[in-house]
Order: C-alpha cells, then sequence, then structure tokens
C-alpha cells in the first residue's frame, strides 16, 4: 500500500513517519522544495503521476496565537490553498482514501465541553484564530461533500486535541505551552534560579496527547479506514490545569524552586477538551501517560540541545 503524508518534516509528519508501523508501507512525503502544496498545478501532477492509496494530509501554516493574531490572512489562505489543492488534486487522480488532519479550533468558541463532532459549525469560532479555523472547517466540509456525492471517496478529518512530543518546536518565539514549559524549567534548572513565572493564574485546562500516540492512531485508523466516521476527535479524554502541566515538568526535570503567576499575561480559554465517545467506539486509546510523554519529550529536547 502507497501513502503520501503532506507535511512530513513537521511534528505530526516526522512522528507519523517514525512510527514502526510505517515500515509496513510505501511512504511519500515530498519536502516543500520537491513539492510546494501551494502550486495547484504540480500538487495535481503528484498526485497523478504517483497514484497513492492514501494521502494523510499534515501539511499547514501552523502557529500560536500571536502569530494567527498578527497575520490572518496568511492562515486562512495558505491553509485554504494547501487544503483545496491537496484534496482536489487526490480526488482528480482518483485517490481513494484521504485523512485530513484537522484541529480543535474549528470548534464553536461557546461549545459546550467536552467538544462532541456535532457541534462543528454551530456557532462563532474563537476571533484569534479564525482565520485558520474557517480553513480548516471548509477543507474538512469538503471532503465530506466529495464522500456525499460519490461514497467511493473516503475523505475523511480527524480533529487532534493539543498535542506534544518528538519534533515539537522549543523555539519561545514559536513553541507550543509543553515545549515552551520545558525549556523554561529546563534553563531554571540549569541557571540554578529558584522561580519560574507562569502565565495567568494557571487554573486554565487544556487537554494534550503525545504525538507518537497520534501517529498510532493514524496507522490503527489506516487498517479500518472504511469504518473510520467522517469526523472523529482523537485526544486523551482528561485535561489538567497549567499549574499541573508545569508540576509534572518540574517533578521530570528535578526542578525543586517553586513558580509565581503574572496576572497581567492572558490565560485563554478556560477549557479545550475534545469528548472522546466516538473514538472509544471505534476502539483506540491512548497509549502514553503524561509523566512518560514528557519524559520522552525532554530527552528529545536534550539530544536537540546538545547537537
Ligand atoms: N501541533 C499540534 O498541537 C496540532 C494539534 C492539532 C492539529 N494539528 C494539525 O496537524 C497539522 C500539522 O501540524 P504540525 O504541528 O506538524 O505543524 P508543523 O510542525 O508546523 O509542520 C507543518 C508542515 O507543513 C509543511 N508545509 C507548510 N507549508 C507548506 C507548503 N507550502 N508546501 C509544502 N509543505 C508545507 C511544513 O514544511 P516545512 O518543514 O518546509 O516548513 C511542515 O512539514 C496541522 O494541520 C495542524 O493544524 C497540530
Amino acid at each position: 500500500m502507497k501513502i503520501v503524508i503532506t507535511g512530513g518534516s513537521g511534528m505530526v509528519g516526522r512522528n507519523i513517519r517514525e512510527h514502526h508501523r510505517a515500515h509496513d508501507y510505501e511512504i511519500l512525503s515530498p519536502s516543500r522544495k520537491e513539492l510546494d502544496l501551494l502550486d495547484e498545478d504540480a500538487v495535481k501532477a503528484f498526485f497523478h503521476r504517483t497514484r497513492p492509496d492514501l494521502v494523510i494530509h499534515a501539511a499547514g501554516t501552523v502557529g500560536g496565537i500571536q502569530a494567527n493574531i498578527a497575520a490572518p490572512v496568511r492562515f486562512l489562505t495558505d491553509n485554504l490553498r494547501m487544503g483545496l489543492n491537496v484534496i482536489m488534486g487526490a480526488r482528480s487522480a482518483e485517490v481513494r482514501n484521504l485523512l485530513n488532519i484537522g484541529s480543535s479550533c474549528m470548534y464553536p468558541c461557546n461549545a459546550e465541553n467536552p467538544l462532541r463532532e456535532e457541534t462543528i459549525l454551530s456557532g462563532e469560532l474563537e476571533p484569534t484564530n479564525e482565520g485558520y479555523a474557517i480553513a480548516k472547517l471548509a477543507c474538512a466540509r469538503l471532503c465530506s461533500y466529495i464522500h456525499s456525492e460519490d461514497s467511493g471517496f473516503l475523505y475523511k478529518t480527524i480533529i487532534p486535541c493539543n498535542l506534544y512530543g518528538r519534533h515539537d518546536k522549543f523555539d519561545p518565539e514559536k513553541s507550543h505551552m509543553i515545549p515552551a514549559v520545558i525549556r523554561k524549567i529546563a534553563d531554571a534548572v540549569e541557571s540554578g534560579s529558584e522561580i519560574v513565572s507562569i502565565w495567568g493564574d494557571g487554573k486554565t485546562r487544556r487537554e494534550f496527547m503525545y504525538a507518537g500516540d497520534l501517529a498510532d492512531f493514524v496507522f490503527f485508523a489506516t487498517d479500518r479506514f472504511s469504518e473510520l466516521p467522517q469526523y472523529l476527535n482523537v485526544g486523551i479524554g482528561r485535561d489538567y490545569t497549567i499549574n499541573e502541566y508545569y508540576s509534572e515538568i518540574a517533578e521530570v526535570l528535578g526542578f525543586t524552586g517553586s513558580f509565581s503567576h503574572d496576572l497581567s499575561k492572558p490565560s485563554g480559554m478556560s477549557q479545550k477538551l475534545v469528548d472522546i465517545n466516538r473514538l472509544d467506539k471505534f476502539g483506540w486509546h491512548v497509549k502514553t501517560q503524561l509523566r512518560d510523554g514528557i519524559s520522552l519529550t525532554y530527552n528529545f529536547y536534550k539530544g536537540e540541545a546538545g547537537k
């Protein structure tokens, strides 16, 4: 079976490519230099030439709140154009199976937690990443329209919760919460600093899954692709407060100092937890506990920092 993975150099793509099940397949994962996904003709020609059995669309213009606020035009247009080129290019080459990677920002900002798949498009989006979310929603709907016009095309969307893990970004300008905290606490341990500052009151709740587990899910889903629901949340089923993440990371890294709270900084939405009832029925369960995932991510960071 031949699989094309877009975004193979990103965190999600690299974790999929490194998973032990990847060896069971012929995997093609062109770099941006080899295939710019914003180039419609090149993407179409690539799918006509390679004719994969499955496309996993894991490429995107991805960034934190600040980047999304600063450049909503780019977040909307890049992700929409990439999605259209990949999805329509695959359809034109008669590729029968496509796994589109969505994001929990597709949920309305006032949707009740845990976030159920049925509530997609039932309300206003979070304004800080609306452009990105609109692109994600358009691609998810396009996949479902393609399937409803011709049931021979299985084009489906998964909605992962926040991810962390190997190949995460640890640069403070670009990083998500867990790698940012790992770096902050590692720096405090190294410099002998006694206090680490937490943005906001630390009571905000967030759900994070180890990216290696998402890769595990992807291969589980590949084995039973026709049973995969059109939209499926992929999460761990529980969330932790920001303070709890800091404590766990401090224990793994051996930080014995204390935390202060910078209340002048924003905390974001109070909770973002995806509902995993459908995922449970599909039969997949999370593998990596938070403590283990943090250790694996920290080991990766130490290896990268030592390079
Ligand atoms: N990270 C998370 O917490 C998370 C959670 C839920 C969902 N997701 C979704 O998962 C997907 C991947 O996220 P990620 O964290 O892996 O992002 P990432 O690390 O930033 O990777 C993005 C990938 O897309 C590629 N790319 C961007 N523009 C391209 C273009 N014009 N042509 C070809 N390739 C291009 C990048 O290539 P270069 O290396 O050349 O830049 C990179 O391989 C996104 O759709 C995201 O919404 C991520």
